[in-house]
């Protein structure tokens, strides 16, 4: 039987064996998809089980989508350009990094028919997950992407490896069309996020990369003001089909029960 893994840290949450385990029965693949809590010191040993074929394939999530990178032996342009990589494959013994997180974000904003081009985003956080999303936005022909950061530094850093983008002050006013919480910030029920949009104006689009709990704060105030609103379910989802795909050579469905497996 064949395996595949995630690893993190933390990992508990993590959806993907669930997602990845029905896919293989729908299509009638013999395998088991596993998660495995991680620490920086395991990452070596894992390339070395792929290489040995005891693993197939592995997603890699927080915080580790930067520092695999050292032990592969190539990376996908995309995984190159965002320095992030979740998916691992062994293509002929050569261990290739992908990122399918950009392909996740942009087939989860089609999925919302909303049309990004000439929009201006506004990104809160400068987190693992953030290169990937400016890389989608870039791509979407967005009018203007601009970052704030509790810890500016982090924008900044962001800042020199995307021209195109502008770093902004955590708390400052900016105009925007769309707003992603890219932050960490409502992982927990409680969690508020310090700031105010009530001069966000009208018909906004509310979007944030956390998928459970399914309403964070953020997005319930912003349904309460009758703004567009989004949760990261379906970019989860797609980053996970997206791996599928590039681990079995075939699409697998996303239907009803597929997303209600995502709760
Ligand atoms: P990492 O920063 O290790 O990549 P992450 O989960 O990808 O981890 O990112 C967490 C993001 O949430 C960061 O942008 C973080 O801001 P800092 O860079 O200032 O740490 C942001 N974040 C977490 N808690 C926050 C809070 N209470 N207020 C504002 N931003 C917060």
């Amino acid at each position: 039987m064949k395996k595949y893994i995630v690893i993190g840290n933390p990992i508990d949450h993590s959806l993907s064996p669930k997602l990845h385990n029905y896919w293989f029965k729908a299509n009638n693949i013999n395998a088991e998809y596993h998660k495995k809590l991680a620490q920086n010191s395991d990452l070596m040993e894992l390339i070395k089980s792929i290489r040995k074929k005891e693993f197939e394939g592995a997603n890699i999530t927080v915080p580790f989508k930067n520092e695999i990178i050292d032990f592969l032996d190539e990376l996908s342009p995309e995984a190159n350009v965002t320095k992030s990589v979740n998916t691992l494959l062994n293509q002929r013994g050569k261990i290739i990094g992908h990122n399918t997180d950009i392909a996740g974000f942009e087939l989860a904003i089609r999925h919302t028919k909303y049309d990004l081009s000439q929009k201006n985003v506004l990104i809160l956080g400068a987190g693992g997950v953030v290169p990937s999303i400016v890389y989608a936005l870039e791509k979407s022909k967005v009018k203007k992407i601009t970052i704030m950061n509790r810890t500016i530094e982090k924008a900044e850093i962001l800042g020199e490896r995307f021209k195109n983008i502008e770093v902004k002050k955590w708390g400052s006013k900016v105009n925007f069309d769309m707003i992603i919480n890219a932050t960490s910030i409502g992982l927990s029920d409680n969690d508020k996020i310090d700031l105010k949009f009530e001069d966000a104006g009208e018909n906004k689009f509310f979007y944030d990369v956390i998928y459970n709990p399914t309403q964070t704060n953020f997005l319930k105030e912003a349904k309460k003001n009758l703004h567009k609103t989004e949760n990261g379910k379906m970019m989860f989802i797609y980053q996970a089909h997206q791996a599928f795909t590039l681990w079995h050579k075939k699409m697998p469905d996303i239907n009803d029960e597929v997303i209600n497996l995502i709760k």
